[in-house]
């Protein structure tokens, strides 16, 4: 079915100028950009995006890394996009991503790893309207 999930290009990829060849991965493989933003992520956005982790050992440092630059958030619409999307970023930790991924192309390490996406179509809800109105997304 169609679905929606939430992506953010990370300040990594932002760094080297890496949008255009993300977001190609994406589009190549039938996902529609149908919203996008570039932004720079405050501290309180950071910590409540990644709320989830707070009692995650690497924390602090995912905050300081996703505030430490320009993200781009976007809304990509396709097919199964969260499973979709998944697959075309590859594994979180870029050693284990597989060839041709995104993370495997382009991550740092694994905290650096180029992109984010939701990880169920629950969360793709919230994360999306966490950064977009509805009258921002056009399918
Ligand atoms: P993301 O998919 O955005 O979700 C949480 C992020 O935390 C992850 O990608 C990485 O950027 C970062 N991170 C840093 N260290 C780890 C780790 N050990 N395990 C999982 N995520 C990590």
């Amino acid at each position: 079915a169609t679905e929606r999930t939430l992506s953010i290009i990370k300040p990594d990829a932002t760094r080297r100028n890496l949008t255009g060849r993300i977001n190609a991965k994406f589009e190549e493989a039938g996902l529609r950009i149908v919203a996008q933003k570039r932004i720079r992520l405050t501290k309180d956005q950071a910590e409540a995006f990644y709320g989830v982790h707070k009692e995650r050992p690497f924390f602090a440092g995912l905050v300081s890394f996703m505030t430490s630059g320009p993200v781009v958030v976007q809304v990509l619409e396709g097919d199964d996009a969260v499973a979709r999307n998944r697959a075309i970023m590859g594994a979180t930790d870029p050693r284990k991503a597989e060839a041709g991924t995104i993370r495997a192309e382009f991550a740092e390490d694994i905290e650096a790893n180029s992109v984010h996406g939701s990880d169920a179509a629950d969360t793709a809800a919230q994360e999306i309207a966490f950064f977009f109105a509805g009258v921002e997304i056009v399918g």
